[in-house]
């Protein structure tokens, strides 16, 4: 008999969570305005809110902390990691920040200005965030076919090249000061990019003289995705891969808490002196002095771990069985999602589950709250309510897509805790004619409102 497939590691620290009656989680929610933002964690027993600094680190990350140096300048810790990634990435400069925001807040702070147009895939909230709060503009040139839930293809989170031509044509390069590519793309689903399109993207940008940005949370989950899917990557190493798709970047803005597995901690890498003297200064108000920028000695050690350590192939190949995994148990109930499962997660097509929801109630906000009340679960939406106002109009900015995101965090969950998520999404659509409404915002901010929000449920 042939033998399964098994994890390359075993565990050596467990943490309780504790399951809960549905009465309860009525009660929690309500007191939460629909936002599971506010629950707090007791009140959750599967939290699938994020694969962001959620991750379990390895003994070698956690003997690193205790190695830290904790230096205000010069640190031991500051040197071990930026050869990690001058070694990782080829990138020269590196400037240390608390997250993956904050590095976009430090670079963006030297290069966009009011007028200016960012375009790429689809940009993430927050680094839309930090360019409509510069009055400047987020052009999303993402591949059409990332809208169509069910279509199959390998690379869905690409960027369309005739898309970004149109807006190097249309606008003077002064205007655009880089074009930003996220690997992989979250917003459409953990969806990867193909290292042809990393090559064309970073030929277009170059021959119009614009700078090309990696957004690298997922970084290695990309890579590993080029060595399954693209020909020609099959028998190369992550280590290879990354190094290739590094090549035709200009900079990078990482958040370390996805494919670094800390808990806290970004950067960005550069090899443009300029931009690096630049944005430096930034750094140092908004952060902290260059050698610590956001993060402690021990972070920056665990993070030098932590990155050589999740740019092995079989660390990710554990992690992405497991998501697939979830995708199908959700194949075998007929649970309608993005297709192919992602890199991270797996996003549910809420319009498909619940139909019945008008668009002005939130189908994946509804859909999270029952997957909440249904089972405990924490999801994560993905929607018109994380798609905010249009800055100039004011009006709701109603998505494409409707997605509920179960964020899978690195080696927390077992394939059992797949098997609850997947059996209460069952239970939903087995309900979901009888779900025909949402929920009305009563309260939001005027950016980056789906933290806040408070909701309340629209009753027939
Ligand atoms: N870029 C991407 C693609 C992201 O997914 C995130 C965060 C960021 C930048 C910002 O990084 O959180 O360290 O400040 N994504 C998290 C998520 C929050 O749940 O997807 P951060």
């Amino acid at each position: 008999m042939k033998l399964p497939y098994a994890e390359p590691y075993r565990i050596k620290a467990v943490e309780a969570i504790k399951p809960s009656t549905r009465r309860q989680r009525e009660k929690w929610i309500k007191e939460a305005h629909y936002n599971l933002f506010n629950l707090s964690s007791d009140q959750v027993f599967i939290d699938l809110l994020t694969d962001s600094g959620t991750g379990s680190m390895t003994d070698n990350q956690w003997a690193a902390i205790m190695t830290g140096d904790e230096s205000y300048a010069g640190a031991k810790s500051f040197f071990t990691l930026k050869k990690t990634i001058q070694t990782l990435f080829g990138f020269e400069y590196f400037i240390p920040t608390h997250q993956g925001r904050a590095a976009e807040n430090v670079l963006f702070s030297a290069l966009v200005k009011e007028g200016d147009i960012v375009p790429g895939n689809s940009h993430f909230d927050t680094t839309k965030g930090h360019i409509e709060s510069r009055k400047a503009t987020a052009l999303d040139c993402t591949i059409d076919e990332a809208k169509d839930t069910q279509l199959e293809i390998p690379f869905k989170g690409e960027v369309d090249v005739n898309k970004l031509k149109a807006v190097f044509e249309k606008y003077p390069k002064e205007r655009i000061p880089f074009c930003v590519l996220t690997i992989t793309n979250n917003s459409a689903g953990g969806q990867p990019v193909s290292m042809k399109n990393i090559r064309e993207t970073s030929e277009l940008c170059h021959s119009y003289g614009i700078p090309l940005l990696l957004d690298s949370a997922r970084f290695a989950e990309n890579a590993y995705f080029i060595k399954k899917r693209e020909a020609g990557y099959g028998s190369k190493t992550i280590k290879q891969i990354v190094k290739e798709m590094y090549s035709y970047a200009d900079m990078m803005t990482m958040s370390a808490k996805k494919d670094g597995v800390v808990n806290m901690g970004g950067f960005i890498a550069l090899n443009s002196k300029e931009v690096y003297e630049a944005a430096k200064r930034y750094c140092i108000s908004y952060e902290g002095f260059i050698t610590y920028g956001g993060m402690a000695g021990r972070d920056m050690n665990a993070l030098a771990v932590g990155l050589d350590e999740n740019t092995e192939f079989e660390t990710l190949d554990a992690r992405m069985r497991q998501v697939a995994y979830l995708g199908k148990l959700l194949d075998r109930y007929g649970v309608p999602y993005q297709r192919p499962a992602g890199g991270h997660a797996i996003f549910v097509d809420a319009k498909k589950m619940l139909p019945n929801v008008p668009k002005e109630e939130f189908a994946a906000q509804t859909l999270a709250v029952e997957l909440y009340l249904e089972a405990g679960v924490r999801a994560c939406e993905i929607g018109s309510i994380l798609a905010d106002r249009d800055p100039v109009t004011r009006e709701n900015r109603y998505s494409d897509l409707e997605l509920t995101r179960l964020a899978i965090a690195r080696r927390v969950y077992t394939d059992n805790h797949m098997a609850v998520i997947a059996a209460a999404l069952k239970n939903v659509m087995a309900r979901a004619d009888k779900i025909t409404h949402g929920y009305r915002i009563v309260e939001e901010a005027p950016i980056l409102r789906h933290f806040t929000v408070k909701l309340e449920k629209i009753e027939e």
